[in-house]
Protein backbone atom coordinates (compact mmCIF):
# COMPACT_ATOMS: atom_id res chain seq x y z
CA UNK A 1 0.00 0.00 0.00
CA UNK A 2 1.46 3.15 -0.80
CA UNK A 3 2.17 6.51 1.53
CA UNK A 4 -0.87 8.46 -0.13
CA UNK A 5 -3.44 5.43 0.52
CA UNK A 6 -2.74 5.32 3.83
CA UNK A 7 -4.21 8.89 4.21
CA UNK A 8 -7.28 8.48 5.95
CA UNK A 9 -10.24 11.44 6.09
CA UNK A 10 -12.61 12.51 8.38
CA UNK A 11 -15.67 14.77 6.17
CA UNK A 12 -16.34 16.96 9.11
CA UNK A 13 -12.33 17.47 9.08
CA UNK A 14 -12.43 17.97 5.51
CA UNK A 15 -15.26 20.02 5.40
CA UNK A 16 -13.68 22.41 7.78
CA UNK A 17 -10.00 22.71 6.49
CA UNK A 18 -10.54 21.61 2.80
CA UNK A 19 -13.89 22.97 1.99
CA UNK A 20 -11.76 25.41 -0.91
CA UNK A 21 -10.76 22.36 -3.07
CA UNK A 22 -14.58 22.05 -3.90
CA UNK A 23 -15.03 25.65 -3.99
CA UNK A 24 -11.98 26.59 -6.31
CA UNK A 25 -13.29 23.88 -9.03
CA UNK A 26 -15.13 26.71 -10.84
CA UNK A 27 -12.95 27.04 -13.63
CA UNK A 28 -12.34 23.13 -14.40
CA UNK A 29 -15.90 23.21 -14.27
CA UNK A 30 -16.08 25.60 -16.95
CA UNK A 31 -13.38 23.72 -18.89
CA UNK A 32 -15.52 20.35 -18.69
CA UNK A 33 -18.74 22.12 -19.78
CA UNK A 34 -21.15 19.30 -18.93
CA UNK A 35 -24.32 19.23 -21.09
CA UNK A 36 -27.89 17.64 -20.35
CA UNK A 37 -27.47 14.13 -20.61
CA UNK A 38 -23.59 13.46 -20.69
CA UNK A 39 -22.82 10.37 -18.86
CA UNK A 40 -19.80 11.54 -16.77
CA UNK A 41 -17.13 9.74 -14.17
CA UNK A 42 -16.07 12.09 -11.58
CA UNK A 43 -12.68 10.22 -10.36
CA UNK A 44 -11.83 10.90 -7.13
CA UNK A 45 -15.46 12.69 -6.02
CA UNK A 46 -14.51 12.93 -2.43
CA UNK A 47 -17.80 14.27 -0.63
CA UNK A 48 -19.20 15.09 -3.74
CA UNK A 49 -19.54 18.88 -3.80
CA UNK A 50 -18.54 19.30 -7.47
CA UNK A 51 -20.46 16.04 -8.31
CA UNK A 52 -23.72 17.38 -7.42
CA UNK A 53 -22.95 20.60 -9.85
CA UNK A 54 -22.25 18.16 -12.83
CA UNK A 55 -25.98 16.60 -11.94
CA UNK A 56 -27.45 20.44 -11.65
CA UNK A 57 -26.01 20.53 -15.16
CA UNK A 58 -28.33 17.56 -16.05
CA UNK A 59 -25.45 14.84 -16.11
CA UNK A 60 -25.82 11.60 -15.06
CA UNK A 61 -22.85 11.05 -12.98
CA UNK A 62 -21.53 7.95 -11.30
CA UNK A 63 -18.72 9.34 -8.52
CA UNK A 64 -15.70 7.07 -7.62
CA UNK A 65 -13.53 7.65 -4.75
CA UNK A 66 -10.92 5.27 -2.06
CA UNK A 67 -12.11 7.03 1.15
CA UNK A 68 -15.46 5.08 2.66
CA UNK A 69 -16.00 8.56 4.74
CA UNK A 70 -16.17 10.57 2.19
CA UNK A 71 -18.38 8.67 0.16
CA UNK A 72 -20.65 8.28 2.86
CA UNK A 73 -20.94 12.44 3.09
CA UNK A 74 -21.29 11.83 -1.10
CA UNK A 75 -24.20 9.53 -0.65
CA UNK A 76 -26.17 12.18 1.69
CA UNK A 77 -26.47 14.36 -0.98
CA UNK A 78 -27.94 11.35 -2.65
CA UNK A 79 -25.23 10.84 -5.12
CA UNK A 80 -24.23 7.56 -7.03
CA UNK A 81 -20.71 7.52 -5.49
CA UNK A 82 -18.82 4.14 -5.25
CA UNK A 83 -15.80 3.01 -3.66
CA UNK A 84 -13.06 2.17 -6.45
CA UNK A 85 -9.61 2.25 -6.67
CA UNK A 86 -8.70 5.01 -9.20
CA UNK A 87 -5.55 3.15 -10.36
CA UNK A 88 -7.78 0.25 -10.97
CA UNK A 89 -11.16 1.90 -12.43
CA UNK A 90 -13.43 -1.12 -13.50
CA UNK A 91 -15.65 0.88 -16.26
CA UNK A 92 -15.93 0.18 -19.60
CA UNK A 93 -16.17 2.13 -22.53
CA UNK A 94 -19.19 4.19 -20.73
CA UNK A 95 -18.86 7.59 -20.36
CA UNK A 96 -18.82 10.80 -22.29
CA UNK A 97 -16.18 12.11 -19.88
CA UNK A 98 -13.62 11.48 -17.43
CA UNK A 99 -13.99 14.64 -14.57
CA UNK A 100 -11.36 14.85 -11.72
CA UNK A 101 -10.54 18.00 -9.37
CA UNK A 102 -7.80 17.84 -6.97
CA UNK A 103 -7.15 13.83 -6.54
CA UNK A 104 -4.96 12.36 -9.37
CA UNK A 105 -1.86 14.13 -7.26
CA UNK A 106 -2.76 11.00 -4.27
CA UNK A 107 -2.81 8.21 -7.15
CA UNK A 108 0.90 7.85 -7.61
CA UNK A 109 0.72 5.10 -10.76
CA UNK A 110 -0.22 7.86 -12.80
CA UNK A 111 -0.06 5.44 -15.81
CA UNK A 112 -2.46 2.90 -14.39
CA UNK A 113 -5.05 6.10 -14.18
CA UNK A 114 -5.00 7.29 -17.48
CA UNK A 115 -5.49 3.51 -19.17
CA UNK A 116 -8.47 3.15 -16.12
CA UNK A 117 -9.76 6.87 -17.76
CA UNK A 118 -9.10 6.19 -21.25
CA UNK A 119 -11.04 2.06 -20.96
CA UNK A 120 -13.77 4.33 -19.08
CA UNK A 121 -14.71 6.45 -22.12
CA UNK A 122 -16.38 6.31 -25.15
CA UNK A 123 -14.29 7.08 -28.17
CA UNK A 124 -14.60 10.68 -28.61
CA UNK A 125 -14.90 11.00 -25.06
CA UNK A 126 -12.96 13.66 -23.11
CA UNK A 127 -11.15 13.71 -19.79
CA UNK A 128 -10.70 16.97 -17.73
CA UNK A 129 -8.72 17.63 -14.89
CA UNK A 130 -7.60 19.51 -12.47
CA UNK A 131 -4.73 18.73 -9.86
CA UNK A 132 -1.16 19.18 -7.89
CA UNK A 133 1.26 20.03 -10.71
CA UNK A 134 5.24 20.29 -10.66
CA UNK A 135 6.18 22.30 -7.73
CA UNK A 136 3.11 22.18 -6.01
CA UNK A 137 3.11 23.09 -2.06
CA UNK A 138 6.79 22.90 -2.66
CA UNK A 139 7.85 24.99 0.28
CA UNK A 140 5.60 22.71 2.75
CA UNK A 141 7.15 19.49 1.64
CA UNK A 142 10.70 21.19 2.45
CA UNK A 143 9.83 22.17 5.76
CA UNK A 144 8.28 18.75 6.94
CA UNK A 145 11.97 17.21 5.67
CA UNK A 146 13.63 19.22 7.68
CA UNK A 147 11.68 18.68 10.44
CA UNK A 148 12.21 14.49 9.68
CA UNK A 149 16.29 15.57 9.59
CA UNK A 150 16.26 17.66 12.93
CA UNK A 151 13.55 14.70 14.50
CA UNK A 152 15.13 11.83 12.86
CA UNK A 153 11.93 10.82 10.94
CA UNK A 154 10.93 9.19 7.80
CA UNK A 155 11.16 12.32 5.13
CA UNK A 156 9.52 10.50 2.28
CA UNK A 157 6.22 10.17 4.71
CA UNK A 158 6.33 14.49 3.70
CA UNK A 159 5.35 14.03 0.23
CA UNK A 160 3.88 10.98 -1.59
CA UNK A 161 2.27 12.83 -4.43
CA UNK A 162 2.18 13.36 -8.40
CA UNK A 163 2.88 16.23 -9.52
CA UNK A 164 3.96 16.25 -12.92
CA UNK A 165 5.09 19.12 -15.70
CA UNK A 166 2.35 19.70 -18.02
CA UNK A 167 4.60 18.77 -20.64
CA UNK A 168 5.15 15.57 -19.18
CA UNK A 169 2.02 15.13 -17.93
CA UNK A 170 0.74 15.77 -21.86
CA UNK A 171 3.37 13.14 -23.34
CA UNK A 172 2.27 10.52 -21.10
CA UNK A 173 -1.87 10.83 -22.20
CA UNK A 174 -0.54 11.51 -26.06
CA UNK A 175 1.32 8.49 -25.99
CA UNK A 176 -1.95 6.65 -24.19
CA UNK A 177 -4.01 7.33 -27.53
CA UNK A 178 -5.49 10.98 -26.33
CA UNK A 179 -4.90 13.64 -28.00
CA UNK A 180 -4.51 16.43 -25.45
CA UNK A 181 -6.63 19.93 -26.58
CA UNK A 182 -5.31 22.21 -23.58
CA UNK A 183 -2.61 21.70 -20.67
CA UNK A 184 -0.79 23.83 -18.54
CA UNK A 185 1.03 24.48 -15.21
CA UNK A 186 -0.25 28.09 -13.07
CA UNK A 187 0.75 28.72 -9.31
CA UNK A 188 -2.31 30.13 -7.51
CA UNK A 189 -1.60 30.73 -3.36
CA UNK A 190 -4.10 29.65 -1.79
CA UNK A 191 -5.75 30.93 1.29
CA UNK A 192 -6.26 28.64 4.27
CA UNK A 193 -8.83 29.70 6.46
CA UNK A 194 -8.14 27.35 9.17
CA UNK A 195 -4.64 28.51 9.17
CA UNK A 196 -1.09 26.08 8.31
CA UNK A 197 -1.36 23.56 10.90
CA UNK A 198 -5.22 23.24 9.77
CA UNK A 199 -3.81 22.23 6.02
CA UNK A 200 -1.36 20.18 7.89
CA UNK A 201 -3.51 18.07 10.15
CA UNK A 202 -5.85 17.35 7.34
CA UNK A 203 -3.31 16.59 4.45
CA UNK A 204 -0.49 15.27 6.30
CA UNK A 205 -1.59 13.83 9.36
CA UNK A 206 0.70 10.64 8.59
CA UNK A 207 4.06 12.56 8.75
CA UNK A 208 3.17 13.78 12.22
CA UNK A 209 2.03 11.01 13.35
CA UNK A 210 5.34 8.96 13.19
CA UNK A 211 6.66 11.14 16.32
CA UNK A 212 4.99 10.05 19.51
CA UNK A 213 2.27 12.29 21.01
CA UNK A 214 4.91 14.28 23.65
CA UNK A 215 7.33 15.14 20.46
CA UNK A 216 4.86 16.01 17.98
CA UNK A 217 3.75 19.42 18.97
CA UNK A 218 7.53 20.47 18.54
CA UNK A 219 7.80 19.20 14.98
CA UNK A 220 4.73 21.19 14.21
CA UNK A 221 6.44 23.93 15.53
CA UNK A 222 9.13 23.34 13.53
CA UNK A 223 7.29 23.14 10.38
CA UNK A 224 5.33 26.06 10.97
CA UNK A 225 8.07 28.48 12.25
CA UNK A 226 9.98 27.78 9.05
CA UNK A 227 6.96 28.17 6.21
CA UNK A 228 5.60 31.43 8.64
CA UNK A 229 8.08 33.94 6.39
CA UNK A 230 7.47 32.61 2.98
CA UNK A 231 3.11 31.23 3.25
CA UNK A 232 1.90 33.72 6.22
CA UNK A 233 1.08 37.52 4.95
CA UNK A 234 1.53 40.79 6.63
CA UNK A 235 -2.34 40.31 7.62
CA UNK A 236 -1.30 36.93 9.32
CA UNK A 237 -3.02 34.93 6.56
CA UNK A 238 -1.53 31.88 5.29
CA UNK A 239 -1.80 30.89 1.99
CA UNK A 240 -0.44 27.47 0.58
CA UNK A 241 1.95 27.21 -2.48
CA UNK A 242 -0.36 25.46 -4.72
CA UNK A 243 0.70 24.76 -8.37
CA UNK A 244 -2.44 23.24 -10.43
CA UNK A 245 -2.29 21.48 -13.85
CA UNK A 246 -5.26 21.53 -16.08
CA UNK A 247 -5.44 19.22 -18.50
CA UNK A 248 -8.38 18.20 -21.22
CA UNK A 249 -7.73 15.60 -23.77
CA UNK A 250 -9.90 13.76 -25.62
CA UNK A 251 -10.06 10.01 -26.95
CA UNK A 252 -10.41 10.50 -30.94
CA UNK A 253 -12.60 8.21 -33.08
CA UNK A 254 -10.80 6.13 -34.94
C1 LIG B 1 -3.64 19.82 -3.67
O1 LIG B 1 -4.86 19.92 -3.89
O2 LIG B 1 -2.79 20.30 -4.40
C2 LIG B 1 -3.19 19.09 -2.48
C3 LIG B 1 -4.08 18.69 -1.54
C4 LIG B 1 -3.64 17.99 -0.48
C5 LIG B 1 -2.33 17.68 -0.33
C6 LIG B 1 -1.45 18.08 -1.26
C7 LIG B 1 -1.87 18.79 -2.34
Amino acid sequence: MSSARQQTWSAAGYDENARFVSDLGGEILRWLAPQPGERILDLGCGDGALTAKLIEAGADVVGVDASEQLLEAARQRGLDARLMDGEALTFDSEFDAVFSNAALHWMTQPQAVIDGVKRALKLGGRFVAEFGGHGNVSAIVTAMRSAAVVFKGEASLAGPWFYPTDADYAAMLEASGFTVRRAGLFYRPTPLKTGIEGWLMTFRKAFFEQYDVMARDAVVEHVVNLLRPTLQNARGEWLADYVRLRVDAVLPQP
